[in-house]
């Protein structure tokens, strides 16, 4: 595989831009190649600089469930293009995406968009401090929530009743909120358990603290209606970002009319955005979203793919709908410390030969693939093969 054009770019870049990305996955540091500099995507497919062309599962990280370049939603650009990129007005674009989410997921009664899945969870943890005059935030290790730092914070144990009973005995009377991946990706694919997130929710309303879920990943990719839907669960905030932008930036989070009130002009949480609400933003977005809901077997669609992916790996996965993870490691991973006993150098060796073969996957151990709408029967028989044969190398 010639990477030379990339190579080129990466030594360049690398002289303006902190280690050469704007994001510091994108470096492929993990797995010790240089990456690839994409050119253009279509459908299931990425191509970069040099001409090679990948079946990416990647996904830009979640957003692209219908594939690249979809074409309606090219279109839709292209026709919001005709009427001007950005107002700093309201829109009826805006109106449109706040009903459709807000009726696709009951427990968002408002919502306020934003730019990134970090500006999400940060603005609603301000909210829930806010609304319930408490400091304390609680996180479980192994999840996610962007790149801000959340202050005053104890991190609990994923999928841990005990650990998350000490801690509202400990200080409960304290906490604000609850922030909780639900289905957490970011430490590969962990899915909470039932009774887990069931006991959260008994205990956050047990204390009068807010759960808030963070389906900035899980949002419309599990399910239409996220992963609350699955487990038929009701939090009182929940962000969004990735597929609600349909590949543009976009984020979001809603929750109960009473807490979501708190927010300016209405009341005193002063929360504002320059581009949010972007009419190119919220066009892409509205688009992938109607699609989702007017065309709901892309769902079983993703499933029967991901199932025959899966089951034709052989390996320890975990996996929710078209959200999975291949783990290094011999034993169920469950939570942070399980997932940290994953071999990384595996993983690395793995991603790098699957890379040449023309198999885009995350390179990290840590982050989770994603089989899109896009991906063809055959691409997913392309990727046991090759599969197979980074095996049989090993
Ligand atoms: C669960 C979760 N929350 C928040 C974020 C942050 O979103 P963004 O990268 O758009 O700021 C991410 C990003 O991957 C995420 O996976």
């Amino acid at each position: 595989m010639n990477l030379e054009k990339s190579d080129q770019l990466f030594s360049e870049a690398q002289k303006y831009i902190p280690g050469g990305v704007n994001s510091p996955v994108r470096a492929f540091k993990d797995i010790g190649i240089n990456p690839p500099f994409i050119a253009r995507a279509e459908g299931s497919r990425v191509y970069d600089e040099d001409g090679n062309e990948y079946i990416d599962f990647v996904s830009s990280w979640g957003p692209m469930i219908l594939g690249h370049n979809h074409p309606k939603i090219k279109e839709a650009l292209q026709s919001q293009l005709e009427l001007g990129t950005s107002y700093g007005a309201p829109t009826d674009l805006e109106v449109k995406m706040a009903g459709l989410i807000t009726e696709i997921v009951p427990s968002v009664e408002m919502i306020r968009m934003v730019n990134s899945g970090t500006e999400a969870t940060m603005s609603s943890l301000r909210l829930a401090k806010a609304y319930t005059k408490r400091e304390k935030v609680i996180k479980f290790a192994g999840n996610y929530h962007g790149h801000h730092v959340i202050e005053n914070t104890t991190v609990a144990n994923y999928n841990d009743i005990e650990d998350i009973e000490r801690v509202f005995q400990k200080s409960g009377e304290q906490i604000a909120a609850v922030i909780i991946e639900p289905i957490a990706g970011n430490m590969g694919v962990v899915p909470a358990r039932q009774d887990f997130l069931e006991k959260l929710r008994e205990i956050t309303q047990k204390y009068s603290a807010l759960l808030i879920f963070d389906e900035v990943m899980t949002g419309f990719r599990v399910a239409l209606g996220g992963a609350q839907s699955i487990y038929n669960i009701k939090p009182d905030l929940t962000c969004f970002g990735k597929i609600i932008g349909g590949g543009l930036p976009v984020g979001a989070y809603g929750g109960k009319r009473e807490i979501m009130e708190m927010l300016a002009p209405l009341g005193p949480v002063y929360q504002a955005g320059t581009l949010s609400g972007n009419p190119l933003a919220m066009t892409a977005g509205l688009t992938a979203l109607k699609f989702l809901k007017e065309n709901p077997d892309i769902y079983t669609n993703l499933e029967q793919k991901a199932k025959r992916l899966q089951s034709g790996l052989d390996a320890n996965i975990n996996r929710v709908g078209s959200m999975m993870s291949i783990f290094f490691s011999d034993e169920p991973v469950f939570d942070y410390e399980s997932a940290k006993k994953c071999s990384t150098k595996l993983y690395a060796k793995y991603c790098k030969s699957m890379l040449k073969k023309g198999i885009y996957l995350p390179p990290s151990q840590f982050e989770a693939f994603f089989i899109s709408y896009a991906h063809t029967d055959e691409d997913i028989e392309l990727f046991l093969q090759k599969n197979r044969e980074s095996y049989e190398k090993k």
